[in-house]
């Protein structure tokens, strides 16, 4: 009877300390989070978030792919928190992986547009797009007329030889807009394009967006690719001789009379196996907060996800309005494979 009574106390200890282990997670006041933006400014967002709930964030920075490769050699021991990707294909691809876990929430649910949102029905895995950003065409005033450059499939017309201008085909930027044009042209058609902007290119590919645009300034280059909050980085830098680059390109919203310019975003989601997770959901609902809206997309010179949000960005602003590719993000990342077919087939690399 003693024996039992005892080991019916130690029972509950035992039942006690499995509760209690919860309970000290909770009060942890810090969040890990995993994360392939690459703009100073999001400091101060982060900063903002500790300020108003005491959760300490410890950031892990690196590309989408390399931080998808660690969260899959972690498995069930990876202390990632929230996932911060910059890159449709890449969150669809971490979606269907099942690297991230649902994520049920009626505030992110009526902020965040549904076709910004990704979910894996069988894994449960779940994102949501916090800002956006559109793949544009940028050509250099003096010697390109813009006439020519209307639409991504004028990037390999003959006009064009020696002159066109890309980042690696390899990078998520291109393989994303690569994938696109697969679903918009089928596949042979969009290699036969590939091919044209190779045949096209100035020099090999290399460096980022930003440097695409300065060879385009300078000549080397006549036309170039560019996610738009670079080019507006320039346009409102502090020194001089980044407007005058800024000045001596201009920029053409590509495909405005088919199916629309590129538009690309970056999300966040929950990952799979969050020690964190109160304070996680706590601070992916805090980015689709209207300040941090606001900030996320006026500090890197993006567009908020929530369209109630108002910008104050007067050379965004001036970049004007245009007709956005209304292909669902899903098809952008299930045409990877194609994507990657087409560069290694016409060797945009
Ligand atoms: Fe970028």
């Amino acid at each position: 009877m003693l024996r039992s009574k005892l080991s019916a106390i130690a029972a509950a200890l035992a039942l006690g300390t499995t509760v209690a282990v919860p309970a000290v997670q909770a009060q942890d006041k810090v969040l890990n989070l995993y994360s392939a933006r690459h703009y100073q400014t999001d400091e101060n967002l982060y900063a903002e978030f500790t300020r108003q709930t005491g959760i300490r964030i410890n950031r892990i920075e690196a590309g989408d792919e390399a931080i998808l490769e660690r969260l899959r050699n972690e498995g069930a021991n990876s202390p990632a928190d929230v996932i911060l990707l910059v890159d449709a294909a890449r969150l669809w691809k971490a979606q269907v992986e099942g690297l991230f876990q649902p994520l049920k929430s009626a505030l992110l649910e009526a902020r965040i547009p549904p076709t910004l949102r990704g979910k894996d029905d069988g894994k449960g895995s779940e994102w949501f797009g916090i800002s956006t950003r559109a793949r544009v065409i940028v050509y250099n005033k003096a010697k390109i007329d813009p006439a020519l450059v209307q639409n991504y499939e004028d990037l390999a017309r003959p006009e064009l030889k020696g002159k066109v201008c890309t980042r690696s085909g390899a990078h998520p930027y291109m393989l994303s807009l690569i994938g696109a044009m697969s679903e918009h042209l089928g596949e042979a058609k969009a290699e036969q394009w590939a091919s044209g902007v190779v045949a096209n290119f100035a020099r090999s590919p290399r460096g980022g967006d930003t440097d695409q645009i300065r060879a385009v300034a300078t000549g080397e280059c006549g036309v170039a690719l560019t996610n738009t909050y670079y080019l507006v980085r320039l346009m409102r830098s502090n020194k001089p001789a980044d407007r005058e680059v800024a000045e001596r390109v201009g920029m053409v919203w590509p495909n405005q009379k088919s199916f629309g310019t590129h538009v690309n975003v970056s999300g966040a989601a929950l990952a799979r196996h969050a020690p964190h997770r109160e304070n996680a959901v706590r601070f992916i609902e805090y980015l689709a907060g209207d300040a941090a809206q606001a900030y996320l997309a006026g500090g890197n010179n993006e567009w908020p996800v929530v369209s109630s949000v108002k910008l104050n960005n007067r050379e965004l602003e001036s970049l004007g309005a245009f007709k956005a590719d209304s292909l669902p993000l899903a098809s952008i990342g299930r045409a990877q494979i194609a994507a990657s077919k087409i560069i290694d087939r016409t060797g945009w690399r």
